[in-house]
């Protein structure tokens, strides 16, 4: 049975004070989820630690942004998988869109970084999705299928038990445009054909899916009662505490 994951992902903002004061207030609200639910917020990494200790007793699991591929060394400026997990981490979200446009990551590195991420005991959260253009011209599928069949090469179906795939339409990050209900259910039912020929119907069957892209408190219950959504990655929404508390108690409609 799969699990749904509501998660947020507050990019670069929140000063780490500011981070925990968040994080304080959130975890008030959040005291007890149903038993299918997780929930899971990725704040900077200057401000883990705050926050790990914020959310501490409650049922609000850690996550980071990113994470380098290499074990350790002379790399200024990143961040391993070690210090992640001594710092509580148990998810990365890994390959999101600001990742692969602005920094440049292919799949070939994200890949590295998803199996890197596996290898050490982390739960990879991989971003997929398409930009306006190519929604446009009809590929949206073929585009996820390549994300995912080159983020996930060499990664085996037992590891697929740990890995999150978050379904991002680009044109929809940060642009008040969701994808409708149903045309984010059509590309997460191709999504679950791809994971079923790459793994089998049993190991697909069993991904958690998010979809993310302007998610709100507004949108989150049509979202979730598509058949083959099964969480959200959520920007904007998740630095607002009482919509990303509404987001996180999610009502099954
Ligand atoms: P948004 O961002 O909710 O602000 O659209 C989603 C994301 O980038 O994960």
């Amino acid at each position: 049975m799969r699990r749904y994951l509501m998660a947020g992902n507050w990019k670069m903002n929140l000063t780490p004070s500011e981070a925990k004061k968040f994080a304080l207030e959130l975890a008030a609200n959040i005291k007890d989820l149903d038993k299918d639910v997780d929930v899971m917020i990725a704040p900077n990494f200057a401000s883990l630690a705050y926050v790990k200790e914020a959310i501490a007793g409650t049922p609000i699991k850690l996550g980071a942004q990113n994470m380098n591929d290499n074990e350790k060394g002379a790399y200024t400026g990143e961040v391993s998988a070690d210090m992640l997990l001594d710092l509580g981490v148990e998810y990365v979200i890994l390959g999101h869109s600001e990742r692969r446009d602005i920094y440049k990551e292919d799949n070939a590195l994200i890949n590295k970084k998803v199996k890197f991420a596996l290898a050490k005991g982390l739960k990879p959260v991989l971003c997929i999705g398409e930009h306006l253009e190519e929604r446009e011209a009809g590929v949206t599928a073929d585009v996820v299928k390549k994300q995912l069949e080159e983020g996930l090469k060499d990664v085996s179906a037992a590891e697929m038990a740990n890995v999150v795939i978050a379904y991002e339409p680009v044109w929809a990050i940060g642009t008040g445009k969701t994808a409708t209900p149903e045309i984010a259910e059509a590309t997460h039912q191709d999504i679950r054909n791809i994971l079923t020929n790459l793994y089998g119907a049993e190991v697909a069957e069993n991904v958690t899916v998010q979809y993310g892209g302007s998610v709100s408190d507004a949108n989150v219950d049509n979202l979730m009662a598509q058949k083959n959504i099964d969480g959200a990655l959520v920007g904007g929404a998740s630095l607002k505490l009482a919509p990303f508390t509404k987001i996180a108690k999610f009502e099954k409609v």
